[in-house]
């Protein structure tokens, strides 16, 4: 199967998005000539597995962000619901992460970023997310989206490394589960 792996930005009150799904302030800071890794981590993936939430909010864009490869999981949206213009890079598929995962490896996908706070939620309850980059952004927004929630069983941790930028910008990374 694919390894999959999260690269996010929150508050530091551990939202990724206002209730309406706004994320202006995450755009609201100086820009410091750094992308926080974020080439680098696209660079390692052969593709993106974001939630209906994250999929909507992209589509308000305009300009789709992304050149990899996209599955939307959906069991609400319409598999047709893919703009023409995008139709050969994304698919909408109303499957469980264990089954688009199953399905990705047959495409010979070997890393795959998983997107969207309800869609990580569910991937890690399932134990498939190997590692998590968080990038906290100085700010509380009080209410919102939340990046984590419940879960069937505690996740243990692993802390990798933890990056301070001059922007205020805090990013860790961490493996899911014990590395020695
Ligand atoms: N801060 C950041 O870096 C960052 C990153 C990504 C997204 N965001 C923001 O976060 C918001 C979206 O996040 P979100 O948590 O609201 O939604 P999400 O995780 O993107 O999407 C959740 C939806 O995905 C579908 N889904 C299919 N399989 C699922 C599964 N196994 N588990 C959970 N959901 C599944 C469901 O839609 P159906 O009912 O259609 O099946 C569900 O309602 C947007 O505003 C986006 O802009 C921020």
């Amino acid at each position: 199967m694919p390894t999959c792996h999260v690269y996010i930005a929150t508050s530091l009150d551990g939202f990724i998005a206002r209730p309406d799904g706004d994320i202006e302030w995450l755009h609201q800071w100086p820009d410091i000539g750094d992308d926080y890794g974020y080439a680098d981590f696209m660079n390692s993936v052969d593709g993106l597995i974001i939630g209906r939430g994250t999929f909507e909010k992209v589509l308000s864009f305009g300009k789709w962000p992304y050149d990899k490869p996209v599955v939307v999981l959906s069991r609400t949206l319409d598999p047709e619901a893919v703009p023409a213009d995008r139709a050969d890079r994304v698919r909408i598929l109303a499957l469980g992460p264990t089954e688009v995962l199953d399905m990705l490896r047959r495409e010979g996908w070997s890393r795959a970023y998983v997107d969207g706070g309800r869609l990580i939620q569910s991937f890690l309850a399932d134990g498939l997310i190997e590692d998590m980059t968080i990038t906290r952004i100085p700010i509380l927004i009080g209410t919102g989206r939340p990046l984590f929630g419940t879960l069937p069983h505690d996740v243990v941790l692993t802390h990798f490394e933890t990056t301070a930028y001059p922007s205020g910008f805090v990013q860790s990374r961490y493996a899911v589960g014990r590395v020695a």
